[in-house]
Formats: C-alpha cells, sequence, structure tokens
C-alpha cells in the first residue's frame, strides 16, 4: 500500500491578539501564522492490517500512543473515509514540543494531508477542515501552512502574500507552558483589569490594520525602515504578560534578545518560545550565541518558509 512523506513546519506567530471569549470557553484571536524552515519529518503508510502504529524519533517525551495528535489524526481521517486497513506513522521530531510553535498540530495537519493524498475524494476539503479543527484550533492553519492571517479560534485563515524572507533566531527555556494555563491567566488578569485584557483601554492596534500600513522594504519584504515601529506593534502578543507570570523565563529571553540587532521581539502563540526577528542570517546568528552563552537556553536559526 501507499507511503507519502510529508514536512510538517513549525509556525511562529507574528503579532496575536486575543479578541473574545466564547461560551465554550474557546478564545478568538487574531495572528499572522508564518510557516518555519524548521519542522518535522512525517512518513505515513498504509498498511493492509487494521490499526494505527506510530514510532517517533529525537524527543523521548513525546508520546508514541493514542495520546499523540498524530495519532488521532490518522485515527479520525480512517473513521471518517470509511476506508479499510491501518495507518503506519514514523514522526522525525525537531519542533520543541511543546513551544507555542504548533509542533503537534503540524504533525497532525500533515497526516490528513499525506491521508487525503493517499485516499484522495474519500473525504471532501469541506469535512476535511472540520475534522482537524475537532483535533485543535491550531490545526486547519496546518492543512496549508502558508503565511496568514488566522482568526476564530484557528478556523478562518486568510492568506498574506509577501512575507518572505526573515532570519528568525528562537529560544526556548526547556520548561513546559500548558495553553490551557496560559489562557486561563490571561482571563485571571483580564478579570483584574489587566492592559491585556479585552477591555483594555488602549488595545494593541489590529493586526488586518498594520497589515494595511505595511510596505515592502527591500530586505524584509514587509515594512519600510522608518516604518520600523510597526514591527514591535505588530509583534505584540496579548498572552505574553500570563506567559511571564508563568514561566519568568520568557521575560529573560525578551530581555536578552532585545539587547541583540533585532528588528523586533515576539514570542509565539502561548510561549514560552521567544524570538527575534532580523534581515540577515549573520544578525540571526550572532543573536542566537549571545541567548545561549547568557542564558544556557537552546536556540535555533531559522528562516521563514517559501
Ligand atoms: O485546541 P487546542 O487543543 O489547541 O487548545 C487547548 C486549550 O487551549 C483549549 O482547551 C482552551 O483552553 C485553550 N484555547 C483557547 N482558545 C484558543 C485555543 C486554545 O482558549 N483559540
Amino acid at each position: 500500500m501507499g507511503a507519502v512523506r510529508e514536512f510538517a513546519p513549525a509556525k511562529v506567530n507574528l503579532g496575536l491578539r486575543v479578541t473574545g471569549r466564547r461560551p465554550d470557553g474557546y478564545h478568538t484571536l487574531e495572528s499572522l501564522f508564518v510557516p518555519l524552515s524548521l519542522g518535522d519529518e512525517i512518513t505515513v503508510t498504509r498498511t493492509e492490517p487494521p490499526g494505527i502504529t506510530l514510532a517517533v524519533d529525537g524527543d523521548p517525551l513525546v508520546p508514541d500512543d493514542e495520546t499523540n495528535l498524530a495519532w488521532r489524526a490518522a485515527r479520525a481521517f480512517l473513521d471518517a473515509s470509511g476506508a479499510t486497513g491501518g495507518v503506519a506513522l514514523r514522526i522525525q521530531k525537531r519542533i520543541p514540543a511543546p513551544g507555542g510553535l504548533g509542533g503537534g498540530s503540524s504533525d497532525a495537519g500533515s497526516v490528513l494531508r499525506a491521508l487525503a493524498a493517499l485516499e484522495p475524494g474519500r473525504v471532501p476539503p469541506v469535512r476535511l477542515e472540520a475534522l482537524a479543527l475537532t483535533l485543535g484550533a491550531d490545526v486547519p492553519y496546518f492543512l496549508k501552512p502558508v503565511a496568514a492571517l488566522v482568526e476564530g479560534i484557528g478556523e478562518q485563515i486568510t492568506p498574506v502574500a509577501g512575507v518572505a524572507p526573515l532570519w528568525l533566531s528562537l529560544a526556548h527555556p526547556g520548561k513546559t507552558l500548558s495553553t490551557p494555563a496560559v489562557f486561563a491567566a490571561f482571563d485571571a488578569a483580564a478579570a483584574s483589569g489587566s492592559p491585556d485584557s479585552l477591555t483594555a483601554s488602549d488595545p494593541r492596534p489590529t493586526i488586518r490594520r498594520l497589515l494595511a500600513l505595511r510596505g515592502q522594504d527591500a530586505r524584509t519584504g514587509f515594512f519600510d525602515e522608518p516604518r520600523a515601529a510597526g514591527w514591535t506593534q505588530l509583534l505584540g502578543n496579548d498572552l505574553e504578560s500570563a506567559a511571564i507570570s508563568l514561566c519568568p523565563e520568557v521575560a529573560e529571553l525578551r530581555e536578552e534578545f532585545e539587547a541583540t540587532q533585532a528588528l523586533a521581539v515576539g514570542m509565539s502563540g502561548s510561549g514560552p518560545t521567544v524570538y527575534g526577528i532580523y534581515s540577515e542570517e549573520e544578525g540571526a546568528r550572532r543573536a542566537a550565541g549571545h541567548i545561549e552563552g547568557r542564558t544556557g537556553f537552546r536556540t535555533w536559526v531559522v528562516r521563514t518558509a517559501p
């Protein structure tokens, strides 16, 4: 039976606004998602025996059972498609997990992409998108990971042209940070009137508005140099204070990145990965060396994926 290899890119959030809270507790967001050159590699093979097998290489902390989102994605596809037989998955992990870089969601999106290619026509695209959303708010994005404005809880996706190429230096403090805990800390702070709250008197400019203002700097394909302040505004993440309350290393990393030549510094998703943006590879490499020397935390130098 057929096999497909997929690259499962990490994503970075270039800015994140919390725009509301739904009755089911999920938060509506506005964020610019950009795929990175860093990613996991996944092999998806259809097997004659029913059932799912999963092997994970490269990260002993990532589960290789039915609690892995990639495993659940394969199960959901088999159930929805009515296809007989099973699926064998092999994942080479490279994305730090969990880190706010979408590692688990990207693996799940890749499994759905691969199975849709192996079983064409069995699950219509609209059904596949709905199925992805049942697995996690970020999974629909990873069905087609291109630079995009993402709204709703993750299901409203509008591709954005002209973001590549950027160099980023990423740093992870080696601690896990649970997404629900960060949202809970955000809600608790909002209830006591934090400046990041939904009712803040001076909220950050919306990402839609900043994208409309954007110029086309030749080096970054993004903000013109005189508008470099646009970067700092864009990259604001409404979840950062909540993440810092649970993981103070995020603030330490921000401070260290700010001492480099970064165009701007941000936190991805619900953290704890912090990044600096550079127009050249060398700047990103120098920053990574600086951060490792100062903090001992792990760093990655990555490009935005074309
Ligand atoms: O969908 P996912 O499994 O990634 O979300 C994990 C948890 O994070 C949710 O149960 C919810 O508590 C929180 N979350 C949220 N709003 C989002 C995404 C996640 O409140 N847009």
